[in-house]
């Protein structure tokens, strides 16, 4: 499926019958597999309509926002690099979305007044919960790559979690101080006692950090690492041990460098195919207050993959 310029709007449902209702906006956005993520549960919840990709230049978010509405858009997820900006231009943000600093999914009402919201933290509690059948507050969690937008919208929801350990590591140790501050004051409920702070950074370098991940029941990688074929593991092999859960955000390549030695160390692992289908399910539920196919959703993105 092709994807739309912000600048030509006016041909929104051009040759089409059925109008577009939904979108994500991103730059680029035409890698995006988000229609096939939506549109067979559109279909599957009968609601006669499309959803497409627009793709909006940095520095033009809230002009877009306002137009994809006055086009007939009713709900919109956002990509890579958008999500700040998106934040920016709404007139609410959901508390979760406003901690994480990153908005994914816009509603509006009908006057055009524009909610924010962040599903890509609680569609991760849906997925550690349906690939592990554990829960995420109740896990010791390693989180390699705090650093980024995806570490750091994860970060916030295990501490929303009140998860009794989280052990941040980043190779630019610098940028996990403010993190860290914005984090503590989340993580104050009662959970087991553990050894060491509750809340602890480290370089991804650091000798310090063998002994914290030997106390961690899951490693999250939010790095980059691994969506080239050549891409080395973003971690130590020999740091993983049979006791860990392992769970790479990237799911393209289905198994990155890490899951491989994940699984040759004995741990269970699982890619970020799961986070996807959640984050998008939970978007869906926001925009039409049903419950989401997530059949219908799941087999969408399994075919965009294999295509
Ligand atoms: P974003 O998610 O905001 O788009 P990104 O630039 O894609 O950010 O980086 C995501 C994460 O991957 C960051 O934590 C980044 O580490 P730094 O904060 O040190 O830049 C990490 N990352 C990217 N390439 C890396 C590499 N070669 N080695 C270690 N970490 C890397």
């Amino acid at each position: 499926m092709t994807s739309l310029h912000l600048d030509d709007l006016s041909q929104l449902n051009d040759g089409h019958e059925c109008p577009a209702k939904f979108a994500v906006i991103g730059n680029p956005v035409a890698h995006s597999l988000s229609p096939q993520l939506h549109q067979p549960a559109l279909d599957k919840l009968g609601l006669n309509c499309r959803y497409i990709k627009v793709e909006v230049p940095e520095g033009r978010v809230a002009e877009a926002l306002d137009s994809m509405h006055a086009a007939g858009i009713t709900g919109i997820n956002i990509t890579v690099p958008h999500k700040f900006e998106a934040l920016e231009a709404c007139n609410e943000v959901h508390h979760g979305a406003s901690l994480m600093g990153a908005v994914n999914t816009i509603v509006f009402d009908e006057k055009g007044h524009k909610t924010g919201f962040n599903t890509d933290g609680p569609g991760f509690v849906r997925a550690i919960h349906e690939e592990f059948g554990v829960d995420l507050g109740d896990l010791r969690i390693a989180l390699i790559g705090a650093g980024g937008g995806a570490g750091r919208a994860i970060a916030t929801q295990c501490c929303l979690e009140e998860c009794p350990q989280l052990v941040l590591a980043n190779r630019t140790v610098s940028k996990l101080g403010t993190l860290r501050e914005s984090l503590s004051p989340l993580l104050h409920g009662e959970k087991l006692e553990v050894p060491g702070d509750r809340l602890q950074t480290y370089a991804l370098d650091e000798p310090a950090l063998s002994e914290a991940l030997a106390n961690c029941d899951i490693i999250i990688n939010t790095t980059s690492i691994g969506l080239k074929a050549a891409d080395p593991s973003p971690l130590n092999p020999a740091l993983i041990e049979p006791h860990h859960l392992v769970y790479d955000t990237i799911y393209n390549p289905a198994k990155t460098r890490l899951l491989k030695a994940a699984e040759s160390r004995g741990a269970r692992c699982a890619n970020g195919l799961s986070l996807l289908l959640h984050q998008g399910a939970l978007s869906l539920e926001y925009w039409t207050q049903k419950e989401a196919p997530i059949k219908a959703m799941r087999s969408g993105l399994q075919e965009a993959i294999k295509a």
